[in-house]
């Protein structure tokens, strides 16, 4: 695996799940790791530091050095004091893997003012409050002459891409971070930091809420197991990684899928005002069997499987 011996990684959301995987594979890989984890409930109520403090257990019985961290990533304050807290206890930072993640499901018409509220809050001002902080560090060091190569990796989700019934929240949160990491990409790139995300899937007490226990193969690969998604951050970590940047990632399993984005898609003009009737009428003719996305059907033709309908 590509070395990250001498880098410094804040994964937030890594006392459990995808996060602890993420934590351990850099650790493995060489790099120093502040583990930050609010210890919420799945809703993201309560907290404990004993997920990343177990986890800075794991990683220091490897040899690599870890520190915990408790603060909450959907508070802006929070999240300057994870950065200033992997600065003073390592010196720099070089890997920010933007995880940490909470789901209050609903149907829309049901959905409550706070389960919109925190779910937004935990995942986009979570992604938005570390990236802002280390970018603001990054963008010192760049301009201090230093060859930076920073590195985040936000977590959107297939649930923000394909679009999945009674996660408007959720999904919605995931959207926006696909768009963030297109966004941020570009605002960085001239200071040496790629921006990428990922839109895993995984068993974790987040999934088997939402689809029951998923069973755990015995005797072949298991392509449901969390660590399968770890090989994509530590490549994208690398520094022979610097030319990829603003791409989604869809990972299960073996798969790696390099998402399509939002393109020019399909131009309708002419060189006037539309007249609307005219412009129905070809509308009609593009979809004529009516429109309804496909949603986690694309789970499948994306290289993985679509867990509501596998039950
Ligand atoms: N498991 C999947 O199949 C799947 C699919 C798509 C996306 N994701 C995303 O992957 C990420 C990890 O999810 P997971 O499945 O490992 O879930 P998980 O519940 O096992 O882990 C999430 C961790 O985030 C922590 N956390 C929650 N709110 C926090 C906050 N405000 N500040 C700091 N830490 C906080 C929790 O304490 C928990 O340890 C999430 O962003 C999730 O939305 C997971």
């Amino acid at each position: 695996m590509p070395s990250l011996e001498g880098k410094v990684a804040i994964v937030t959301g890594a006392g459990r799940g995808i996060g602890r995987e993420h934590a351990l594979a850099l650790a493995r890989a060489g790099a120093t790791v502040v583990v930050n984890d609010l210890g919420a409930t799945l809703a993201g109520e309560g907290a404990d530091e004993t997920p990343a403090r177990q986890v800075v257990a794991e990683i220091e019985s490897l040899g690599r050095a870890a520190v915990a961290n408790g603060d909450d990533v959907a508070d802006f304050a929070g999240a300057e004091r994870l950065v200033r807290q992997a600065l003073d206890s390592f010196g720099r930072l070089d890997i920010l893997v933007n995880n940490a993640g909470i789901t209050r499901d609903r149907m829309l018409v049901n959905m409550t003012e706070d389960e919109w509220d925190a779910v937004i809050a935990v995942h986009l001002k979570g992604h938005f409050g570390p990236t802002r902080h280390a970018a603001a560090y990054w963008r010192e060091r760049s301009k201090a002459g230093e060859d930076v190569r920073g590195r985040v990796i936000n977590t959107s989700s297939p649930s923000g891409v394909f679009g999945n019934v009674g996660q408007a929240n959720y999904g919605t949160a995931k959207a926006g971070i696909a768009a963030f990491t297109i966004i941020a990409a570009q605002e960085l790139v001239r200071y040496g930091v790629t921006v990428n995300c990922l839109a895993p899937s995984a068993r974790t007490r987040m999934t088997e809420a939402a689809f029951g226990e998923l069973e755990k193969p015995e005797d072949e690969f298991d392509a449901m197991d969390p660590a399968n998604i770890a090989p994509v951050v530590v490549a994208l970590c690398a520094d022979d990684a610097q030319g990829i940047t603003g791409q989604c990632f869809f990972v299960y399993g073996g798969a790696v899928n390099v998402l399509r984005s939002w393109d020019a898609g399909e131009l309708f003009e002419r060189d006037s005002i539309w007249d609307a009737d005219d412009l129905l009428a070809q509308l009609k003719e593009r979809f004529p069997d009516g429109v309804s996305p496909d949603g986690m059907a694309q789970m499948a033709k994306a290289g993985g499987r679509s867990l509501r309908t596998a039950g």
